[in-house]
């Protein structure tokens, strides 16, 4: 028996710039490894930590098909849910996924501004499937599939575009759209 903490420890976030936020990411080969329960428990205590709704494990420096996110419950943060009217009002716990693959279920876009802790105090508005299946593992190995729809959608397409190297500034439609979260939250009203 192990004496392990069950609790992870805040782990660094790497800045857009930085060369290991555009690789493309390698496959979980084993989700039951020590090294990989390790970090997805690391991943949860710095979302918690950093009050975030997700993070990819390249953005903690390390280079693998790795998420994990949650939508807290929305009374949170009402500002923010202004701006994310298709939010999921009864919240998602977190939620882990390995070597996540996503279909779009149709061809309907929805935009939305997001953010990104690798892109600190800045928003930008992004268009995102609407509608979108999932397949992936969770952290017990098991593979599991969903649909998801609007901003729980547009969660998991931003935290998979990490694992290819993909920010949402790279996705930006119209770059005018892009600016700090202040402003963007005084001018949008
Ligand atoms: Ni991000």
């Amino acid at each position: 028996m192990s004496y392990k903490s069950m609790f992870g420890k805040v782990l660094n976030v790497a800045l857009m710039g930085n060369p290991v936020l555009g690789k493309k990411c390698r496959p979980v080969l084993d989700p039951l490894t020590t090294e990989v329960q390790e970090l997805i428990s690391d991943m949860k205590e710095t979302i918690r930590h950093r009050g975030c709704l997700g993070i990819a494990a390249p953005q903690v420096f390390c280079p693998i098909r790795l998420v994990v996110y949650h939508i807290p419950i929305k009374v949170d943060d009402p500002e923010t849910y202004d701006l994310t009217p298709e939010y999921d009002p009864e919240g998602v716990p977190p939620q882990v996924l390995i070597n996540p693959e996503i279909t779009p279920l149709s061809d309907k876009m929805s935009e939305g501004w997001e953010g990104c802790q690798s892109v600190p105090g800045l928003l930008g508005l992004v268009e995102r499937y609407h509608s979108i299946h999932l397949k992936a593992m969770d952290e017990k190995g098991r593979i599991y599939e969903k649909e998801t729809h609007g901003f729980h959608a547009r969660i998991i397409q931003h935290e998979c575009d990490h694992l290819d190297g993909i920010l949402f500034p790279h996705k930006l439609k119209d770059p005018r759209m892009f600016g700090y979260y202040e402003e963007v939250l005084k001018y949008l009203k």
